[in-house]
């Protein structure tokens, strides 16, 4: 099989120099751009029904897209989901939980897993990748984009919270997140300062946060600039460090939304998806460009006012009530695809089969894959083969499974537990103090007639005892094919892995820093 991916792969490289980038079957490879917000709930943005926030260029591409109304998130965090969606499979397959990667984590993203950039890159496209990595960084950055398949990487690998806080924020306002929870921060002692890393060298440390969208956005635009003028097709994943708290935004953003510092940050990805575009038809590559839209994981509910909104759904992040899972997503690709809104089922494992098929990759073989061309929903708003959707809590048991199960429009709790919500929060089944309670039978709803999940059915429904045992049937199909690789976690901790400038200084955390943005003659052993 390897062999033939390579001889397959050197026949395209050949045909593709021939043919100017044909695909198989002749037709021209698209590019082809993944925005992925972080923590940005179902119920932020302007055309998901927000009164309040504006997005302009993101109207724009709805506009001129197609708008999904039922696409989830591989999980309610961060880590298994972007791991889900680069694979094509559930992050269970990839042992991305049950927390979130540090970074001292010696493990991260396996290497034998196939990403979206090295399916790509084997078809002929140049990837590049901004922002969030969250995946690892690993002994001398072996972890790092660089090394799953992108040829450029600009951003933070991690979250900037991992950061102390001291330095990362509005000098005159302090950190914009939830004052009842500011000791979350992570304190200096732990952690490094966050590096900028540009493929594998720090170029700033500690970051800059107010100019750190600015920065990547310019990376990103000429990325789009090298590609387009050497002829290749590219992708680009533009995962925005953006909602995570603590809210930031470089000046320009400042008060300028009446939604408060969310609002801002909101502004400042619509101001990116904005460059973003303008580079594309600067090169041209607008009328050839499939670009899709999303987020991994529903608002962040425990930063309150500071974090985002579930819109319609119940709970929200580390939950696996609607409101965790529900996402946003806009597909862009104008007269190719349909327009306007589907409602048909669809998951962040997806991505990968659809980008591969637009861009005549193969998809694996020798591995079970989860996602499904996105193709009929795409031309036809046609089902694809998707029929359900399992929801997989963020520390993943192999004893339990995932919580809840999506079947056509029904769903079945099996499990529920308490999201990250303050024990002041509202809702009882999204505070974080509501413990993990099992349900037998399960918990029913009807998700077209009960978006919110409010109102279980009952033995007097029609459909409650075959619906029973259609779910624990479908539960148990999916249970047995799961196959669970050791966690990441596995691999430990060593501090000597976080990116550090000056490596071995002291004393260690502080001194690793540097600023070739704004003293470009510094001088430091920054290569990872
Ligand atoms: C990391 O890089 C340093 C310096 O180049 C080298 O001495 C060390 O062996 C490397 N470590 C690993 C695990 O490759
Ligand atoms: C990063 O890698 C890209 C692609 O290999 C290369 O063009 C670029 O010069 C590199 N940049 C740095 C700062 O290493
Ligand atoms: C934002 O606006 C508020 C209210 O008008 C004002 O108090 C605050 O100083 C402004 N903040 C910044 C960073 O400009
Ligand atoms: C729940 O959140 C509050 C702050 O909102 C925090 O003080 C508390 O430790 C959290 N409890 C649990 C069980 O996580
Ligand atoms: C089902 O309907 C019957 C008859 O109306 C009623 O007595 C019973 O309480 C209902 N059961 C539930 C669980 O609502």
């Amino acid at each position: 099989m390897k062999l033939l991916l390579v001889l397959l792969c050197a026949f395209l490289a050949v045909s593709s120099a021939a043919k100017k980038s044909s695909n198989v079957k002749g037709n021209r490879q698209p590019n082809i751009i993944l925005f992925l917000v972080d923590d940005m709930g179902y119920g932020d943005l302007q055309d998901y029904g927000n009164p309040t926030t504006y997005t302009p260029y993101i109207h724009r591409m709805v506009k001129n897209g197609l708008m999904f109304t039922n696409m989830y998130s591989p999980s309610p965090v961060c880590c298994p989901s972007r791991a889900a969606i680069l694979t094509g499979r559930h992050q269970i397959r990839s042992g991305i939980y049950p927390h979130g990667v540090d970074p001292s984590s010696l493990g991260g993203l396996p290497h034998d897993e196939i990403t979206i950039a090295e399916g790509l890159k084997d078809v002929g496209y140049t990837t590049g990748m901004l922002g969030k990595w969250h995946l690892g960084v690993g002994k001398n950055g072996s972890n790092l984009p660089v090394h799953h398949g992108f040829d450029y990487y600009y951003g933070i690998p991690y979250t900037h919270d991992a950061c102390p806080c001291s330095v990362c924020f509005y000098p005159d306002v302090g950190c914009y997140q939830n004052p009842a929870t500011p000791s979350t921060c992570h304190p200096a002692e732990e952690f490094v300062g966050c590096p900028i890393i540009e493929n594998k060298s720090i170029l700033q440390q500690p970051v800059d946060l107010l100019t750190l969208n600015y920065h990547m956005t310019n990376a990103g635009t000429n990325f789009i600039r090298r590609s387009a003028a050497s002829g290749q097709p590219f992708f680009l994943y533009f995962a925005f460090h953006h909602t995570h708290w603590p809210q930031f935004a470089g000046k320009m953003f400042r008060n300028s939304s009446i939604a408060g510092p969310f609002g801002d940050t909101l502004r400042e990805i619509d101001w990116s998806v904005g460059q973003v575009f303008e580079a594309l038809y600067e090169t041209g590559t607008y009328g050839n460009t499939f670009v899709l839209f999303t987020a991994d994981n529903g608002p962040d509910l425990e930063q309150q006012e500071y974090g985002g909104s579930a819109g319609p759904f119940r709970c929200g992040k580390v939950s696996t009530w609607e409101g965790g899972f529900r996402v946003p997503a806009i597909a862009w690709y104008p007269g190719k695809i349909a327009t306007g809104r589907t409602t048909k089922l669809a998951a962040g494992y997806d991505i990968l089969p659809t980008f591969f098929n637009l861009a005549g990759a193969t998809i694996p073989s020798d591995r079970k894959m989860d996602g499904f061309d996105l193709a009929p929903i795409l031309y036809n708003k046609q089902d694809t083969e998707r029929t359900i959707i399992p929801y997989f809590p963020e520390n993943a048991d192999p004893s339990i499974g995932p919580y809840a199960l999506r079947w056509k429009h029904y769903k079945a709790h099996f499990y529920t537990k308490g999201g990250n919500a303050p024990p002041t929060h509202y809702d009882v089944l999204c505070r974080n103090t509501t413990e993990l309670t099992a349900h037998d039978p399960p918990l029913l709803f009807n998700l077209w007639t009960d978006p919110g999940e409010r109102d279980p059915l009952t033995e007097n429904d029609s459909m409650y005892y075959y619906l029973l045992e259609k779910m624990d049937e479908l539960r148990t199909d999916f249970m047995n094919d799961m196959e669970w690789h050791t966690s990441f976690e596995e691999d430990g901790e060593d501090d000597s892995v976080q990116p550090c400038a000056k490596p071995g200084c002291s004393p260690w955390p502080y001194c690793c820093t540097i600023d070739l943005l704004n003293n470009p003659e510094e001088h430091s052993s920054n290569r990872l």
